[in-house]
């Protein structure tokens, strides 16, 4: 079987450039292995779409990512833009290719990587084996509802928090789905003391929740969520958001891995799916060949799962990570006690997963020939 996949890069700003091009020598290394035909195509996004076509998101891009099988982002953002308004900032244009690709179901893994747990400030034994996956809704709420304005004259501002029930539907069954094959468990995260959009998001979880009598739902405050994460991570399963406190909470499950820079992110549901590590464009570090490049290219294994079926490619290279910070190897990010002796640049550390990969790759090939 040729599979082919027509993949649109949008590196964007900062460690983006850095850390898509590790992701993409290692979609390049599965290919080459697995005899499939990826394309790659890239376009420009974020500030560095300002810079040379005045607007964030230009309209290439737009046609260029509908025409694509799957989109893989790297970040966008830079302070030199912090005076523009929200609406023509490098955000901006991610917001926007988020609308015009419609995924409104965005997967954040959090995962408590083997041998990281010295990287978290949490203490190991709270930590191990913690591994929550957050479907945060991604096109609703404050980020997208309207009205919205700073009235600057009045002296006040505004922003709405507004879903429609076919939202929250259509984003709880996807919760409901993925926690069926992981272990059964959807905590679904609201503001339902305080909030009328609270009280019709819990409504109508707990009734999509009827249709699926093997999973089992509970309702967390988002306050107090905040508390749980940090206090018993271990004892979540599928954690349920809207838009903003999802954005809120993944960060802070960062602190399960020990570093921001380990966390990818897939956003499905849409017409193209869309791939983009949960760090953002970090200039303080860009271009300096030092940024992690592991949220990148997990994110690129979700890219495999989720918009090509290939599954066990998707786990190869899950493994690949595994067995390389197994070996003690890291990113300055991941610097701490001994692993400090094993600091690699960002392009030294693709190359140990590639190396890792095409031997777990390799080893699996013979194993069929016998
Ligand atoms: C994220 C980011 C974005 C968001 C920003 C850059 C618009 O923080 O993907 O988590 O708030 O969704
Ligand atoms: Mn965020």
């Amino acid at each position: 079987m040729t599979k082919k996949l027509n993949i649109l890069v949008l590196a964007g700003d900062g460690i983006g450039p850095e850390v898509t091009a590790e992701a993409v020598r290692v979609l390049q290394s599965v290919a080459e292995a697995g005899g499939y035909n990826f394309e790659f195509r890239h376009e420009l996004i974020g500030g560095v779409a300002i810079d040379a076509r005045g607007t964030p998101l230009p309209q290439t891009t737009i046609d260029a990512a509908l025409a694509s099988d799957a989109v893989l982002l790297g970040a966008v953002g830079h302070n030199k833009f912090n005076a523009l308004s929200p609406s023509q900032r490098p955000e901006a244009g991610l917001l926007q290719i988020r609308a015009a690709l419609g995924g409104f179901a965005n997967l954040r893994p959090s995962f408590a990587w083997p041998g990281l747990a010295v990287n978290s400030p949490l203490r190991p034994e709270v930590v191990e084996g913690a591994d929550i996956l957050f479907v945060r809704e991604l096109l609703g709420g404050l980020y997208f509802g309207e009205p919205r304005q700073w009235d600057k004259t009045a002296g006040s501002a505004w922003n709405t928090m507004r879903y429609t029930r076919d939202e929250v539907v259509r984003v709880a069954k996807v919760a409901f789905e993925l926690a069926a094959k992981r272990r059964s468990k959807v905590t679904s995260v609201d503001k339902a003391n305080v909030l009328e959009v609270s009280q019709l998001w819990r409504a109508t979880v707990t009734e999509v929740a009827k249709d699926y009598p093997g999973v089992a739902l509970e309702h967390q405050y988002v306050d107090a969520m905040a508390m749980h994460i940090m206090n018993t991570p271990r004892s979540f399963d599928v954690v349920l958001t809207e838009n903003l406190f999802g954005d809120i909470l993944s960060d802070e499950a960062g602190v399960i891995t020990g570093s921001l820079g380990m966390l990818p992110s897939a956003t499905i549901g849409g017409k193209v799916d869309l791939y983009e590590p949960v760090h953002g464009s970090a200039p303080d570090i860009a271009g300096k060949g030092i940024a992690n490049p592991l949220g990148a290219i997990l994110t690129a294994a979700m890219l495999l799962r989720y918009s090509a079926g290939l599954d066990q490619e998707a786990d190869a290279i899950e493994t690949a990570v595994k067995q390389v910070l197994g070996q003690g190897h890291c990113t300055a990010d991941l610097a701490r006690g001994e692993r400090s002796a094993h600091v690699l640049s960002t392009q030294e550390m693709g190359e140990r997963v590639q190396e890792a990969l095409n031997d777990i790759v390799f080893r699996r090939q013979a194993m069929h020939a016998v």
